[in-house]
């Protein structure tokens, strides 16, 4: 499964959340805690971009209604949202973020 380039570093640093789109996929990019996290942007209660939320520590707040997902594993910590978010693998190479998307969807 490739790694598919999706944002500099350096930008996301200073960003801390960002909406990146490739092919089918939207993602979150977060950094936080000198880490960078890949998930599903869309909140899984409705639509609203996870990017336009706020940073928690290691979680990031839906800015609809104030769910809160747990970046490492995905999982949804409040209600009203109730499924988790899938996460991807990052890889770091120089300034490039890099996140393993599978192919089909
Ligand atoms: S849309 Fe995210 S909690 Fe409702």
């Amino acid at each position: 499964m490739p790694y598919t380039t999706l944002a500099s570093l350096k930008d996301l640093k200073t960003r801390r959340l960002m909406c990146v789109i490739s092919g089918t996929y939207r993602i979150l990019l977060a950094y936080t805690n000198g880490t960078v996290f890949a998930v599903d942007d869309m909140c899984t209660h409705e639509d609203a971009s996870l990017s336009k939320g706020s940073l928690h520590g290691n979680c990031v707040k839906c800015p609809l209604h104030g769910s809160r997902f747990d970046l490492l594993t995905g999982t949804a910590l409040d209600e009203p949202a109730e499924d988790n978010l899938h996460c991807y693998e990052v890889k770091i190479d120089g300034d490039t973020i890099q996140v393993k998307l599978p192919l089909s969807r």
